[in-house]
């Protein structure tokens, strides 16, 4: 059995992993923690993260809390637990000190910005396309919640695009930089534009454009329940990987 806590357990997203989690005969939930514990969730909800760490002592940690707190992640991987961070916004030097520590401890971290299998795959096809077409934009569309733009999502679609970019040696012709900010953020020369409006949930387009032609490839998550098989997927392989995971395509 695989014995995982969450963090941010009371969220919007660490609800479903609770239940998913639960519901998952290959493991077990050791640790709920959530610095505002709501009472309807059926478990004990502990408020100090120091508990999951020396009373819970799970093998990974599911963190969803909203903002990422790097010391919780840090802690972790001190400890031998991998955490697996699906909270998006992390900073860069976030980003390395995660894979410096992981490698130095022999313990992997997990940062996946999009759990949900369909989003992988419409940046993986995006990766592909830019090949061939390389000029592109990315129009990601989210809750009015979302509190980090652009989204982990289109971030690592742009940094996908332009490695491929860049490895097929192709460029694009749509001009870059300036600072007209109509004309969205701009990652690995990727325009992203970001949408926030009540009822969305998680959408992104990727728009290419072509001499007479265009291409969109589109993934919309309409239900929570969207990312469940990919944190369960990470979780189950957790104990195996190594170093730092950026982004479910790498568990595939
Ligand atoms: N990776 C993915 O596939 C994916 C999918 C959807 C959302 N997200 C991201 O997940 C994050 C959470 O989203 P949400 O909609 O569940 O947010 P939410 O606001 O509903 O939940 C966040 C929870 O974290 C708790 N929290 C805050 N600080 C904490 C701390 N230090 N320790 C413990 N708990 C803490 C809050 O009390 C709250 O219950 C966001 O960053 C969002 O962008 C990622």
């Amino acid at each position: 059995m695989i014995k995982v806590a969450v963090l941010g357990a009371c969220g919007k997203m660490g609800r479903e992993v609770v239940k998913a989690v639960t519901g998952a005969d290959d493991m077990t939930l050791v640790a709920a923690c959530d610095v505002a514990p709501a009472d309807d969730l059926g478990i004990d909800v502990h408020v100090d993260f120091g508990y999951i760490l020396n009373d819970a002592k799970p093998d990974v940690i599911v963190d969803f809390a909203k903002p990422f707190v790097m010391g919780n992640a840090r802690n972790a991987i001190q400890r031998g637990i991998v955490p697996i961070i699906g909270t998006t916004g992390l900073a860069d030097d976030e980003l390395s000190e995660l894979a410096q520590l992981s490698e130095q401890k022999g313990v992997a971290a997990m940062v996946i910005p999009n759990f949900a299998i369909g989003a992988v795959l419409m940046m993986r096809f995006a990766a592909e396309a830019a090949k061939y077409m390389p000029d592109v934009e990315v129009i990601e569309l989210h809750h009015d919640k979302k509190i980090d733009s652009p989204s982990g999502t289109a971030i690592k679609t742009a940094a996908m695009i332009d490695e491929s970019r860049q490895a097929a040696g192709v460029v694009a012709h749509t001009p870059i930089g300036g600072s007209d900010p109509a004309r969205g953020d701009e990652r690995g020369g990727v325009r992203i534009h970001s949408v926030r409006l009540p009822g969305l949930v998680a959408h992104q387009g990727v728009l290419f454009g072509g001499a007479g032609q265009l291409l969109t490839i589109r993934h919309d998550s309409i239900d929570r329940t969207s990312f469940m098989p990919g944190v369960l997927l990470a979780i189950r392989q957790a104990r195996q990987a190594k170093g730092l995971v950026y982004g479910l395509d790498q568990l595939l």
